[in-house]
């Protein structure tokens, strides 16, 4: 899969992809990260990408034609190529969504700075608006980042071992279960003794309830869509009464 992305700020990108998971992914040929200096495309010889923005008000509006020429330059290589503008007014990104952009083979990520883009480039060139969360980053590049990261780690290859990425909380909507390595006591806190017991079949019950267990306490809102069964139902039932009294 490969990420196309237009930035102020191409060195921002040049750690996060050159450690561990992603840069492993990037040697092994499974995902390929290309920044593209907007500035590179701006059409005068000082290299303005930003302006004033028309009707007055605080800040600069980044400038259509640069942008819209850099991102013309990668889809005359792919014109099936989607673009992706990060913003805080985008689709909130969750799982799923980060599952469905998987599926697709190349991506343009457009990180917005100063008080955003000309609304022309949104409504000539942009497929989809993605938000990282309810707050404001300086910039869409550290956006970008968090994208670029849960999108590559459900292409298959990435991870260590493709369960890895399905057994993930989210991804049937529980939270995951509480995880411990030696020593099996630490100043007084010890492991839970069944992880000891070797009973495959009870650390996976244990597991499931705690799963829940922690899913009922920070997010119950994930519960209504997750799939559970009736023995889930069941265990829900006893930690709730439990938490009551
Ligand atoms: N740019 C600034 N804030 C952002 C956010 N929360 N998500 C995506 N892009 C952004």
């Amino acid at each position: 899969m490969r990420f196309d992305i237009l930035t102020l700020f191409p060195e921002m990108f040049s750690s996060p992809f050159q450690e561990s998971i992603l840069a492993k992914a990037i040697e092994k040929g499974l995902i390929e990260v290309r920044t593209i200096n907007i500035r590179d495309f701006a059409l005068d010889k000082r290299r303005i990408v930003d302006d004033a923005p028309y009707g007055g008000g605080q800040g600069m509006v980044m400038k259509v034609e640069p942008i819209a020429r850099a991102i013309e330059q990668v889809k005359s290589e792919d014109p099936s190529v989607r673009t992706i503008y990060l913003t805080p007014e985008g689709k909130p990104l969750n799982q799923e969504m980060a599952r469905q952009l998987s599926s697709r083979s190349h991506l343009i990520l457009l990180c917005g700075r100063y008080e955003g883009v000309d609304e022309r480039v949104r409504e000539l060139f942009i497929d989809e608006e993605i938000s990282i969360g309810d707050y404001v980053l300086t910039g869409g590049e550290l956006a970008a980042m968090v994208l670029i990261d849960t999108v590559s780690r459900l292409l298959p290859g990435v991870l260590g071992s493709d369960r890895s990425a399905e057994e993930d909380s989210f991804f049937g909507s529980l939270l995951e279960y509480p995880q411990y390595t030696r020593p099996a006591s630490f100043r007084g806190y010890e492991v839970p003794e069944v992880l000891l017991s070797g009973n495959h079949q009870a650390i996976s019950l244990w597991r499931r309830k705690e799963a829940l267990r922690r899913t009922w306490m920070r997010r119950p809102d994930l519960l209504s869509k997750a799939s559970l069964s009736e023995e889930d139902k069941k265990i829900l039932e006893e930690i709730s009464k439990k938490d009551v009294s």
